[in-house]
């Protein structure tokens, strides 16, 4: 009996304990999904506590209940979770809101039970690792609205069961592996054309194939995008695209549709329409009536070969164009380049002819003008466009002309990076997310920063305090991205609802500003805690279970030794297959440090040889810009196939260049000599060549103080070559464009690769392969076909009077050694007439400290005769003496110091120093003073700021 009653007692307590836990808190069928997607889930937020059994009661991150305890919104954006997405989800019914995306490591099948979720109107899973097929069950969602599962692993065919999604407006499935036709009503009973309130059909970077059926668009639907491409779609494009007034992006590149092009006259909306890589034929489309495109790219296509199409100059809107290899042919009309808007024009590879001549009324905006590889004969510039912007290269005005070495013909505009910046991290525990913008109208993103950055900052602000810092555009050679920071402002880190409800831009709530195009976002895994602490809390938990682990791990380990070892063996082999090519080519390189690459790695880290990471061309093939696994940049020269450079000669290079190391040379990394491919691999060097940065394409202004540094690094390089070298090395081919500059702006001197060997017996070796470049060529190799240490000296002369006059060797007709001269010979004052070949960057920055000895030297080594030249360890010693006796130490310089001063500085420039020259007998003994106090500077950076602060 008493027993009985002490039973009875605890089962009322039992009761009475489990109605106040639901009826207070959360639904128990809810809190059960929960609690049991918890223990699938790992790294969910710290107030998913495993002592906590009621989400809504305990404010669960992510978690939002309604008025009756059932979930309503479930918000896991961005948490690094690890795990599956089990069937538990399908308990939740009340269910508007799921989204989980941003978490890579969510994996597995998207379970059917989704479907059971009939509140849902955000569906959201994007960039996570979801695999599978897409459920036919979600096609009972009737309350969608916004539907993304783009970036994930899913396969199969699209189900057609999505067509009865009628509310849907956001549809993006892109960036998967999804298979098959386009479902459409009439073939599969339902389909996509039943979209009738869709806005948006992200359908790229999928495998979808098949034609397009004319009905499965049709006037009825609200398209704004439609994006389509890279599948392999083919047959003709249907025009029924063209009566859907609201169209405002079309993107159909990359696929196999075949055929004419539609009329489409009635889309007056569309920004965006990008044809290219397909295989259409026919006449080429006719645009004139699409007035309101601002982005246009047609390339690669079989069109009919036709002259300028006449609507070029009618899209008044126009932003970037771009034509590549289309057939078109004449002369390109001056009108073109006055489009109020345009900023990028690529028509490379056409029959494109005659003189190239933009007008005086260029687009201000105008930065990019790529007509390489056409026929054109010559160029009439006006002085509104930055020659810098041009290309011209494969043009018959760059072949055996003067122009050859000037910036059009050898010009590689430095284009964004196509890899993830590594960011500059500005603050402790940032929030970093990228933002991919799949079609935007602008060619040059850097403009546009700025707005985005304040567009931004205010909407994140808005909703918790940060600071955002820098954004860094790059582009995976597909789509821009943009990666940004968040740093926390007023306290250590970000917490959990803060990322979840403030970075989340999943939702497509926040407005990038026009031209930017549809996006979407991808968060990178934050720091909620303090790493170590975490580390000491798991260690605690798991120590015994470590112990376990560990021996296993061991043995795992001894295993995996003995196989790195047995790999190691064929890597310090690595020419085990060298004497595999019939070439008798003899024993393999004997090398110090350079390591042998296989093919498929270059390939791999080069995106398969892209055009768009190609940094460089010139006889011997084409450098291009890639990545290791490791993250390491490298820089790689591929040689032409079939190119004179016999296998013994690749052998007897590569062994030189393994054993030279200096700091200011381009170091070897490795080579790779696979399948008829000879490569030379190179350490990356971040900041482009000398001639960039000095014709001011980089956007970087060289002050004097940067400019003696330069000299004096690249001249510590090739004293290296001459001097200490074993056997010695003559570069042969020193030249501005030949001087990389590193993020430090530390110069290092490149492209010795064909540097002949200096023999031992005889300094004035005799060689009849010269190589050099036309405009540093030393004038005593023609007449005794000496090249000598002496004519590297001479070269290196030139670059040095570049650093003075910051223009091509021979630029308009004239050459930089002549000019200077005859500017110093000048009868009066003699460093007025220096004044107008001189640099206007440096007379505007000022601070010319050691200038007078500095022209000296430059003008030694250009003497006529080798002997009367300074050796390259004599100029070492003049630069370093230059920079001590001027108080400035060689190496310690502040980056920053390096760019640009604003436009307000140009009111401080100096007076002209040289005006009220000395009138010494020579001008280089005039009292150097007189080059840096005379304009009241007595440094540029130290003055200039004073003066900014004023
Ligand atoms: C467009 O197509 C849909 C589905 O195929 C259909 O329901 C609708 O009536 C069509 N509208 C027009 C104007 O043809
Ligand atoms: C796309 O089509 C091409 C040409 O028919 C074919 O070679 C390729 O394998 C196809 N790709 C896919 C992913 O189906
Ligand atoms: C284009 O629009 C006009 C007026 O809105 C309409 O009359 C015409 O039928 C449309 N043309 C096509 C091809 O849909
Ligand atoms: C292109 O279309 C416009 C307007 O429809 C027309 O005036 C022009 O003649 C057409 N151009 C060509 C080359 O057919
Ligand atoms: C982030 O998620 C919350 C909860 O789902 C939602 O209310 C909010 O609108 C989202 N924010 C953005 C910018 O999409």
């Amino acid at each position: 009996m008493a027993k009985g009653r002490h039973f009875f007692l605890l089962l009322v307590l039992c009761l009475f304990a489990e109605s106040r836990f639901a009826a207070a808190t959360t639904n128990p069928q809810d809190a059960a999904a929960l609690i049991s997607l918890r223990k699938k889930w790992s790294n969910v937020p710290s107030s998913w506590s495993k002592k906590s059994n009621d989400p809504c009661g305990d404010k669960w991150d992510g978690v939002i209940c309604n008025g009756n305890s059932r979930v309503t919104s479930l918000n896991l954006f961005g948490m690094d979770m690890r795990g599956t997405l089990s069937d538990d989800i399908g308990s939740l019914t009340e269910l508007t809101v799921l989204d989980l995306s941003s978490n890579k490591n969510l994996g597995g099948p998207l379970t059917p039970a989704i479907g059971k979720l009939i509140q849902l109107i955000h569906l959201v899973l994007i960039g996570c690792s979801l695999s599978g097929n897409i459920p036919s069950e979600l096609g009972n969602l009737a309350q969608l609205e916004f539907f993304a599962l783009n970036s994930n692993k899913l396969t199969g065919s699209i189900p057609p069961s999505l067509g009865k999604l009628s509310k849907v407006k956001w549809l993006d499935l892109a960036d998967n592996q999804l298979t098959g036709r386009l479902p459409n009503s009439r073939e599969n009973g339902a389909g996509l054309d039943q979209l009738l309130n869709a806005e948006h059909f992200h359908l790229n970077q999928n495998f979808l194939e098949g034609s397009v059926p004319e009905y499965m668009f049709n006037s009825s639907m609200q398209l704004k995008h439609i994006l389509l491409d890279r599948n392999n779609f083919s047959g003709s494009i249907p025009a029924s695209i063209g009566v859907i007034p609201t169209l405002e992006v079309l993107r159909l590149n990359n696929n196999l549709f075949t055929g004419q092009f539609p009329a489409m006259k009635n889309l007056t909306k569309l920004h965006v329409l990008m044809l290219s890589n397909n295989q259409l034929r026919g006449p080429m489309p006719n645009l004139t009536e699409l007035g309101s495109l601002e982005n246009v790219d047609l390339s690669n296509n079989s069109f009919t070969p036709s002259g300028v199409p006449s609507w070029f100059t009618d899209l008044q809107k126009l932003m970037t164009l771009t034509m590549q290899s289309v057939g078109i042919s004449g002369k390109l009309p001056q009108e073109l380049f006055s489009l109020p808007s345009l900023q990028h024009v690529v028509l490379s590879d056409n029959q494109l002819d005659g003189t190239l001549d933009m007008g005086n009324n260029i687009s201000k905006d105008l930065d990019l003008v790529d007509i390489r590889n056409n026929k054109i004969t010559s160029v009439t510039v006006y002085s509104t466009l930055n020659y810098a912007n041009l290309k011209l290269e494969g043009n018959p005005l760059c072949i055996d002309s003067l122009l050859s070495d000037t910036t059009p013909c050898t010009n590689t505009l430095t284009e964004l990076p196509t890899t993830r910046p590594s960011t500059n991290i500005q603050c402790a525990n940032p929030f970093l997310e990228t933002i991919v913008f799949r079609s935007p109208s602008f060619g040059d993103v850097k403009k546009y920063l700025p707005e985005l950055h304040s567009n931004l900052s205010s909407t994140l602000g808005n909703c918790t305090p940060n600071h955002l810092g820098d954004l860094v555009p790059y582009t995976d050679d597909v789509y821009l991205k943009v990666e940004i920071m968040a740093c926390p402002v007023n306290q250590k880190r970000f917490n959990y609802s803060q990322v979840l409800n403030c970075f989340n831009l999943t939702l497509q709530t926040y407005k990038p500003p026009e031209n930017f195009g549809p996006y979407f976002v991808h968060s990178h895994p934050y720091p909620f805690h303090d790493k170590v602490s975490r580390a000491v809390l798991i260690g605690v938990v798991t120590g015994s279970v470590l112990l376990v682990v560990g021996l296993t791990l061991i043995g795992v380990y001894a295993v995996r030794q003995r196989k790195r070892a047995r790999k190691l063996v064929t890597l310090t082999d690595p020419f085990a297959s060298w004497g595999s090519t019939t070439e008798d080519i003899g024993e393999a390189p004997k090398l110090k440090s350079a390591r042998c690459f296989a093919l498929e790695e270059l390939k791999m880290s080069t995106n398969d040889f892209r055009e768009i990471n190609a940094i460089g061309a010139g006889g011997y093939g084409t450098v291009y810009r890639g990545k290791l696994m490791d993250g390491q940049l490298i820089a790689i020269k591929r040689s032409k196939q079939g190119s004179m450079q016999g296998g013994l000669e690749f052998k007897t290079e590569i062994e030189l260049l393994s054993r030279v190391h200096h700091k200011n040379l381009v170091g070897l990394v490795g080579f790779c000599f696979e399948k008829g491919e000879r490569m030379l691999v190179y350490e990356f060097i971040s900041n482009g060549t000398l001639s960039e940065s000095l014709y001011g394409i980089k956007g970087v202004q060289l002050d004097w103080i940067t400019r003696l540094k330069i000299a004096l690094d690249s001249a510590g390089g090739l004293a290296y070559l001459h001097d200490h070298a074993n056997p010695p090395i003559i570069h042969r081919d020193v030249k501005s464009t030949n001087i990389l500059l590193d993020a430090k702006m530390t110069a290092k001197v490149a492209d010795f690769g064909l540097s002949l060997l200096v023999s031992d017996s005889e300094e004035g070796e005799l060689c009849t392969n010269v190589k050099g470049t036309l405009g540093y060529l030393d004038p005593e190799y023609y007449m005794t076909q000496q090249l000598t240490a002496k004519s590297d000296v001479y070269s290196f002369g030139v670059v040095l009077l570049q650093l003075v006059v910051a223009k091509p060797p021979i630029y308009e007709k004239k050459y930089i050694v002549r000019e200077v001269k005859t500017a110093l010979d000048m009868e009066d004052s003699m460093y007025c007439g220096l004044k107008d070949v001189m640099d206007p960057v440096l007379l505007k920055l000022g601070g010319l400290q050691g200038f007078p000895r500095f022209l000296q030297m430059a003008l030694q080594c250009v003497e006529e005769v080798g002997p009367d030249r300074p050796s390259m360890n004599n100029i070492v010693r003049e630069i370093e003496m230059i920079m001590q006796d001027h108080g400035m130490t060689p190496g310690s310089m502040s980056p920053s110091s390096l760019f640009s001063v604003d436009s307000t500085a140009k009111k401080f420039a100096p007076r002209y120093p040289y005006t009220n020259a000395s009138t010494s007998s020579t001008a280089f003994e005039m009292d150097s003073r007189a080059f840096e106090y005379s304009g009241g500077f007595p440094s540029s950076r130290g003055s200039l700021q004073n003066n900014r602060n004023t």
